[in-house]
């Protein structure tokens, strides 16, 4: 076999590993957050939808429908840890696995397609 042949199928060899690789990441990207948002959807049902509504269409808190507020993972994880002027923080009552579980469901609900807390 000649150098460069046995280089071409080294170089090919290895695009195929890495491209299984992005696939594995991805694949376990997907996993994380559908674990994520099953795990929030009780904790908004139980926590948020008194003010939001169960689909998220506000009441005394602003609709969460197509929010597009809702891009900013660090806005949307700061107002569910302090709260704002009328929403309670839930540092105290919610884990920090609580509040990134249903941080990523309202972000990923309702029209809102933003990704997983990271
Ligand atoms: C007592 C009512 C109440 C509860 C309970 C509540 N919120 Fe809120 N929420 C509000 C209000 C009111 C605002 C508007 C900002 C402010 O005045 O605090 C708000 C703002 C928000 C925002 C920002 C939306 C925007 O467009 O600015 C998000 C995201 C949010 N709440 C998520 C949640 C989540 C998730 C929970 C449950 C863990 C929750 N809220 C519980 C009342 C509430």
């Amino acid at each position: 076999m000649s150098i460069r042949l046995q280089n071409c199928l080294a170089a090919g060899a290895t695009a195929l590993l890495s491209l299984i690789g992005l696939a594995a990441v991805s694949f376990a990207q997907d996993a994380d957050m559908a674990a994520l948002i099953e795990a929030g959807k009780p904790i908004y049902d139980t926590n948020c939808a008194s003010c939001h509504a169960t689909n998220g269409r506000g009441d005394i808190g602003p609709s969460l429908i197509s929010n597009g507020k809702l891009r900013n993972a660090e806005f949307v994880v700061r107002q569910i840890t302090q709260g704002g002027d009328e929403m309670p923080g839930f540092s105290s009552s919610l884990s920090d696995e609580e509040i990134r579980a249903v941080a990523t469901y309202v972000m990923n609900s309702w029209r809102n397609e933003y990704g997983p807390v990271p």
